[in-house]
């Protein structure tokens, strides 16, 4: 999952619908002067900088990125830093610093909080970390046969020991049947307030076969060998022929295809 250069150039996905959620949540967000903004999983920076930033007011004081990976980070800093954005590490399940609570006027999550296990722990961080009136728009994965695949692989005795620990990677919300329901209330448990959560159905279409093992290795959370990954992601793409994911495409190109990739993402917004 920290393959940094290879998600560099495999992100399409996220930025595609990074960019969408922007654009359609972004009259929600109240921008102040002089705002704090903190981007959580910030990944490589690429979301961050590239197209975040396009959204945020010229006049704002601080954009920080934080993710749990160090190379993230360090990639992130050498790339995008300047006087007014940097990236530092912090996952958000676990302790937050005590300077940074009530530090930031609104914060954002691009395709991460799917790969947090305790939910209720991160999302009340994320309300520590907002000040008063501050608020928050979170994009995040539920449904996606990419989910499927680990858990049809996890039970192969080839990939057991290498996918013991696949529930761990698999969205939390994967099968829900009310996901929006859900994290409505927990967001209310937890004191947000104004809550809008929606369970988006999307769907981005792969070129080549090339394109899903690139897309799929980028997030690849289990560990193993290059070469082993390269078997990996072969069985990868037959279950995915297996799910009939896969379209022949008439167009007189010799192993022209689409495949499908159906999935839901969930868009939660709340103030503090
Ligand atoms: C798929 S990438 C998304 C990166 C970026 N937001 C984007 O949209 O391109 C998910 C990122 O979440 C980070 N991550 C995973 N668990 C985390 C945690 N507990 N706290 C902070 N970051 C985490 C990973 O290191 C990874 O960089």
């Amino acid at each position: 999952m920290d393959n940094v250069e290879l998600y560099h150039y495999s992100n399409k996905v996220q930025k595609r619908d990074a960019f969408r959620c922007l654009e359609e949540f972004g009259k929600k967000i109240k921008w102040r002067n002089f705002d704090k903004v903190l981007d959580i999983g910030c990944g490589d920076g690429g979301v961050t900088t590239g197209i975040l930033k396009k959204f945020i007011p010229d006049n704002f004081k601080h954009l920080v990125g934080c993710d749990i990976s160090h190379r993230m980070v360090e990639f992130a800093n050498r790339h995008y830093g300047d006087e007014r954005t940097s990236f530092m590490v912090m996952d958000i399940e676990g302790q937050i610093p005590r300077d940074l609570r009530g530090a930031f006027d609104h914060t954002f999550s691009f395709y991460t909080l799917h790969w947090i296990v305790d939910q209720e722990a991160a999302f009340t961080n994320i309300y520590e970390l907002l000040g008063p009136d501050g608020d928050c728009l979170l994009v995040f994965l539920g449904n996606t046969p990419l989910f499927d695949v680990f858990r049809i692989l996890s039970r192969r005795p080839k990939w057991r020991p290498y996918l013991k620990d696949v529930e761990r990677f698999v969205s939390p919300y994967h099968d829900s049947q009310d996901p929006e329901k859900e994290i409505r209330r927990m967001m209310a448990k937890i004191g947000f307030k104004n809550i809008d959560v929606q369970c988006k159905e999307m769907c981005f279409v792969y070129k080549t076969m090339d394109d899903v093992k690139k897309a799929v290795s980028a997030v690849n959370p289990f560990r193993m060998s290059a070469e082993l990954e390269e078997e990996f992601l072969e069985d990868y793409i037959h279950i995915v022929r297996d799910m009939r994911l896969i379209d022949q495409v008439n167009n007189n190109v010799d192993e022209a295809v689409n495949i499908r990739n159906n999935y839901t993402l969930l868009v939660a917004f709340g103030t503090k």
